[in-house]
């Protein structure tokens, strides 16, 4: 099964995530992480990703395609993946769809702007795995620490208020197109498409996208 999720920044894609690839036994693509990385291993990529990301701008399409097909060429993807923060812009699904990358599920989660500022302001993540919390919403089991290692959580550098808005402004003008894109392909029959209201309680929505892939 291969899969996109598509949606605004914080509105949920990292967490339902990690609930589909434990449920489909699929690994999670999640570009931003893979970018994360680069930048803590201090690679050439991560050093050109850094101020970007940390404008809440969009890395290159060039280096994002790249990026992904030598990803998905590997073997954990045979079986399918999940595209978490891939495409995000109408050039990087072209790019992705002559390459002959087939997409079956495109998975919409709509979350209110309003909504996604708070949600950022309290998210905390485990950089070593992608594991996301919010001090509400999601909480750890012991606080600051990941549940599965123990390890230390962080705050994101790209959630500040500031970079989370212009994260939304650049989602709404560069990301948005997509939806209308991928609805025309479910039209002619070439991916499913389905849209969650992504305001739900996060196990609602997990449950929700298990009956949509069953
Ligand atoms: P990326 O890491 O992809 O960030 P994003 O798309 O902005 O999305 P987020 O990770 O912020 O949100 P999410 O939807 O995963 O939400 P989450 O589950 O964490 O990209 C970062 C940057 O990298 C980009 O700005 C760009 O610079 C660069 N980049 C990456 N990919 C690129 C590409 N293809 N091209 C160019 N540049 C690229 O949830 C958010 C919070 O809400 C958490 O605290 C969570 O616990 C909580 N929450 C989740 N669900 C619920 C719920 N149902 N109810 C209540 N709280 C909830
Ligand atoms: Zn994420």
């Amino acid at each position: 099964m291969r899969i996109i999720l598509l949606g605004a920044p914080g509105a949920g894609k990292g967490t339902q995530a990690q609930f589909l690839m434990n449920t489909f036994n699929i690994p999670q693509i999640s570009t931003g992480d893979m970018l994360r990385a680069a930048i803590s291993e201090g690679t050439e990529l991560g050093k050109k990703a850094k101020q970007v990301m940390d404008e809440g701008k969009l890395v290159s399409d060039d280096i994002m395609i790249g990026l992904v097909q030598e990803r998905v060429a590997q073997s954990d993807c045979k079986n399918g993946f999940l595209l978490d923060g891939f495409p995000r812009t109408i050039p990087q699904a072209d790019a992705m769809h002559e390459a002959g990358i087939e997409i079956d599920y495109v998975l919409e989660f709509d979350v209110p702007d309003d909504v996604i500022v708070e949600r950022m302001a309290g998210r905390r993540v485990h950089p070593g795995s992608g594991r996301v919390y919010h001090v509400s919403y999601n909480p750890p089991q012991q606080e600051g620490k990941d549940d599965v290692t123990g390890e230390d959580l962080i705050v994101r550098d790209d959630d500040k208020e500031e970079t989370v808005r212009h994260r939304l402004s650049v989602y709404h003008e560069q990301t948005e197109p997509l939806v209308s894109y991928y609805q025309n392909l479910a039209e002619q029959g070439v991916v499913n498409y389905h849209k969650v209201d992504g305001t739900r309680e996060v196990s609602d929505i997990s449950a929700e996208l298990k009956g949509v892939l069953s």
